[in-house]
Formats: structure tokens, sequence, C-alpha cells
């Protein structure tokens, strides 16, 4: 059967659909952060990959994609062997985990990331868990890292939120892209260099099972799974 989160993927087929209007975002953006790395290997984490085109998109004949090693983390077996077979020439030094991205021992080992990109996952877990997972970034960036993160702007927009949350672990907007309220937003944070890393919690996220849908407002507490 074709999980949900496959099926999520199809409107990338649609150039029109939000996703794909999300993703050409992401896609210039993480060229940019890309491009802007010191020399040397750049170290990526994605959680929550999907199929990994954004990482495809913008590593495609990109002059620093044989610097990029690291990992993207991914449940869904299906997605995950989409994203093996879009980077496997791409980006070789880029690995594909099938793996629960919120927890810490699948990827613990691949720390701290250079890039690490948040895309699909604030829209989809409870407020506790998005505030986790923020005062979590020290500990899984480095600092100076780029951080890519999306969100949808329905109601209740608790981007602003997100953004203070960002800041409040030290780590500074750097850019904000968004389609316009009700749309999708991108945001890109800096790693500050007083930025402290706590330790990880055991757990970063659960997603909930109405995903994409969650209306709950920042400061709940986390919904049962
Ligand atoms: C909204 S999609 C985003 C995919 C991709 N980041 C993108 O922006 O195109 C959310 C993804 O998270 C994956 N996912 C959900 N829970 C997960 C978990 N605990 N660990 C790893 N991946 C998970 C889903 O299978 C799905 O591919």
């Amino acid at each position: 059967m074709t999980s949900h989160w496959v099926r999520w993927h199809q409107a990338y087929d649609d150039p029109a659909s939000m996703n794909s209007r999300r993703l050409e975002a992401v896609v210039a953006m993480l060229g940019q952060v890309i491009a802007a790395a010191p020399a040397g290997p750049i170290r990526v984490l994605s959680l929550c990959s999907g199929d990994g085109r954004d990482l495809a998109g913008a590593l495609s004949g990109h002059l620093r994609a044989a610097d990029v090693t690291g990992v993207l983390v991914e449940a869904d077996p299906d997605l995950a062997a989409g994203a093996v077979a879009k980077l496997a020439a791409v980006a070789p030094g880029l690995a594909v985990r099938c793996a629960d991205a919120g927890d810490p021992a699948s990827f613990d080992h691949n720390l701290p990331a250079d890039v690490l990109m948040l895309c699909g996952i604030f829209g989809n877990v409870a407020p506790a868990d998005v505030a986790a997972t923020v005062a979590a970034v020290p500990a899984l960036a480095a600092p100076g890292a780029g951080v890519l993160w999306t969100r949808h702007r329905r109601q209740p927009d608790i981007t602003p939120w997100i953004r203070q949350r960002f800041h409040d672990a030290g780590c500074p907007a750097e850019a904000f892209v968004t389609s316009g309220p009700g749309g999708f937003a991108l945001g890109l944070q800096r790693v500050g260099p007083g930025a402290s890393a706590a330790p990880l919690p055991p757990r970063l996220f659960t997603f909930t099972t109405t995903a994409g849908e969650w209306g709950a407002q920042p400061g709940a507490g986390r919904r049962p799974t």
C-alpha cells in the first residue's frame, strides 16, 4: 500500500503546487548555503528527508557537491530508497539511513552538522516537540552551521514563535522566505558562536497522526501519539 508520505510527495509532480514552490525555495537556499561554506568537507544532516529531492536538486552540478558528506534520515523505506537513487551519482558522500529521526541515536555519531535540514517537520509535531528540536540545534550543528527549516503558515501561524525559539537558542535568522499568509515559510538560521550545546534529549519529536493538519497552539502539551 502506498504510504501517506509517499502520496504527500506526489504533490511535487505538479510544478504549481505549494510543495513544488517550497521545494524551489529550499533548493535555491541550500545551494547558496553550500556555496558559502568554508573550504573542506561540508557535513549535512537532513532529518525526515523524504526522497532527498531538495539535496539532489541543490547539488546537481554544484561546484561543492564533492565536498558534501553526511546523512539523510527517513523512516519510510520507499522514500529512503528514492533518496538513494536520486543522490548516488549527484553526491556520493551522502548516506541515506532508513530510521527514526526523532531518536538522536539514529544519527548522533554523525554530529555535528555544518548544514542541518529540518524541512517538513514542524507542521507535523506538537509545539513542545518544535521547541525541543530547536533547543537541541546547538547540539546537532556546529557553530557557524546553516539550519534550514520549514513550516506552513496556516492559522495559527506559529512561524514568529519558531523564529523566537531559534533566537533564544542562539541561532539568529539569516533569511526568511514565505509565499505569504497561509502558504509556506522557509527559514535559514545561523548557529551563533555563543550557542550552548546541552546534552541531547532522548527524543526530539514524534509525528502526530493528523499529519499536516496540526492546529495546536504553542505552549500546549505533547499530544498523545
Ligand atoms: C512533510 S514530509 C517532508 C519530506 C522532505 N523533508 C521534504 O521537505 O520534501 C515528512 C517526512 O518525514 C518522514 N517521517 C515522519 N516521521 C519520521 C520519523 N520519526 N523519522 C524519520 N522520518 C520521518 C515521512 O516519511 C516524510 O517523508
